[in-house]
């Protein structure tokens, strides 16, 4: 393939990449935008592939390497629950992350590479160098430690060691002494010991950053290391002169820098002080007794399915907020059929969608568009939540933090100030979830013990499908 027909090849990927990413704005264009994603990336591949910096000789191994990749890639996607995809994208980040540091090490050693570079690009390219696999390094061990927090192989607690904001300054420090230690190396070998240190200070924040964050703050987390693996992609691009990668890279990079900005708008928080961390104590703990000022106080009463569907074919308005239990009881085609059923009737049924619900940007709309809800009923935050007072019913299915009351009647709560849906307005609220026990922030729940809230106790889909039967009879 000649240089032009591949740039003209890149050019149209990179438009597909754009279009990708309109697509991906709104349910009902994201089929379309996941094609247009992947129809760039066919082209990209093999522009790249078959492009003028390819020897023949090279092919066997991208080849021999596309399908040893391609074959883990289509294996794990196979195997993954819809529940494990949050970690499988950290770990995903994480290779991103990876490859940038190989990349930049292949790139400082190769001695072709330098030979004929100017001195004034050499520095340049040597600064390309050094921030790729810094940006590389914290992207790959931040991911790792994300994957172990989102999977619980790793509390979700967070780790504080003491003075750790002057054991970042000093790692910052010591990045720009080693770089300038790198910079006017004499040798390759000298340039070494530099990048070398500072790619273990990197690693070692990646690591301790992540570990010091709450649970509640992880999806400001995650979307922070998608938008970094953005970043070491197109500084991959840099060093290998390929302008398909830095455009590609800076697309990730920017979305992922937006979507962070929006989740820490729904969360209520400041950029800083989810990086600064602390926020949210942990994973699935029982809630306290409701036997002190500062404890939820009230009567837990629960029902059962044939109550929940009397109160349901009773109603003319319900809303329904999913959260992340209703992902791990693959509860969302019941969910849709119970919904069928109610609007036959007349009712008029929506969702309530809290944009950190579940463990994935966008996880409760994937689920519901896979059992086909149709996207007009699904509804954002915002959007509805004037609207609980005049509900008969909202319905919570396996969700926790996301309708936690204490996030505005608690200043002192670690989720305080934090928006969330307010289904206790509704007349009645039901809230179905197995136990009593806190969702991810750690965070005791006063909605249980709220005069007007019911609790369906056990499996959310075992129990809707209870409630199903109940209302067909
Ligand atoms: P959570 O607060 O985690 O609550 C989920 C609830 O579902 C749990 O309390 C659990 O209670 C219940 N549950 C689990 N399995 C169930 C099953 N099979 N059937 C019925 N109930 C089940 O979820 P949420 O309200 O969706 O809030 C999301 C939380 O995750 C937020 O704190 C958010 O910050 C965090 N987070 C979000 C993301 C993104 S990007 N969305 C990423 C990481 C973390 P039982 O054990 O009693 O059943």
């Amino acid at each position: 393939m000649s240089a032009s027909l591949a740039t003209v090849a890149y050019i149209g990927a990179i438009i597909l990449f754009i279009l990708s990413l309109g697509g991906l704005s709104s349910p009902e264009s994201s089929r379309r935008g996941n094609l247009y994603g992947m129809i760039g990336m066919t082209i990209a591949v093999l522009a790249t592939v078959f492009g003028p910096r390819v020897t023949m000789a090279g092919i066997p191994w991208i080849i021999g390497a596309m399908v040893v990749g391609g074959s883990i890639g289509l294996y794990a996607a196979r195997k993954v629950k819809m529940t494990q995809m949050p970690e499988l994208v950290a770990l995903m980040h994480s290779l991103v992350g990876l490859s940038a540091c190989l990349v930049g090490f292949a790139n400082y050693i190769d001695p072709m590479v330098a030979l004929n570079l100017s001195s004034a690009e050499k520095s340049i390219e040597e600064v390309e160098v050094y921030l790729g696999i810094l940006i590389g390094a914290v992207t790959f061990s931040g991911s790792l430690i994300a994957f172990g927090k989102l999977s619980g192989k790793i509390g979700g607690k967070p780790l504080l060691l003491p003075g750790r904001h002057l054991l970042n300054l000093l790692g910052l420090l010591a990045v720009f002494a080693f770089g300038w230690q790198f910079l006017h190396a004499a040798s390759i070998s000298a340039g070494m010991i530099g990048l070398t240190a500072m790619t273990v200070i990197a690693l070692l924040f990646g690591i301790h950053m992540v570990m010091a964050i709450g649970g509640a703050d992880m999806p400001v987390v995650v979307s922070m290391l998608n938008s970094y693996s953005g970043w070491a992609a197109a500084a991959t691009g840099f060093m290998l002169n390929n302008d398909l990668l830095i455009v590609t890279g800076a697309l990730v990079g920017s979305s992922g820098a937006i979507l962070s900005y929006i989740m820490c708008r729904a969360m209520n928080r400041n950029f800083i002080s989810v990086i600064a961390g602390g926020f949210g104590s942990g994973v699935g703990k029982p809630a306290k007794k409701a036997d002190g000022d500062a404890q939820p106080a009230g009567e837990v009463v629960a029902i059962n399915a044939v109550e929940t569907a009397e109160l349901l074919r009773e109603a003319k308005s319900v809303i329904i907020v999913p959260g992340y239990g209703m992902a791990v009881a693959q509860a969302q085609h019941t969910v849709y059929e119970i919904t069928k059923l109610l609007r036959e009737k007349g009712v008029n049924v929506r969702f309530g969608i809290h944009p950190v619900a579940g463990r994935m940007p966008g996880h409760m709309n994937v689920l519901l568009a896979e059992a086909r809800v149709p996207y007009d009923i699904v509804m954002e935050m915002d959007e509805l939540n004037a609207d609980f007072p005049d509900t008969d019913v909202s319905i919570v299915i396996g969700a926790n933090d996301i309708v936690n009351p204490a996030a505005q009647e608690d200043p002192t709560s670690p989720i305080a100030g934090m928006p969330v849906l307010e289904v206790w307005r509704a007349k009645t609220s039901i809230m179905m979830k197995r136990s009593m026990a806190t969702g991810y922030a750690g965070v005791d729940n006063p909605l249980f013990y709220k005069e007007n809230n019911r609790m369906l106790f056990g499996d959310a889909k075992k129990m809707l499908d209870e409630v199903l039967v109940a209302l067909k009879s």
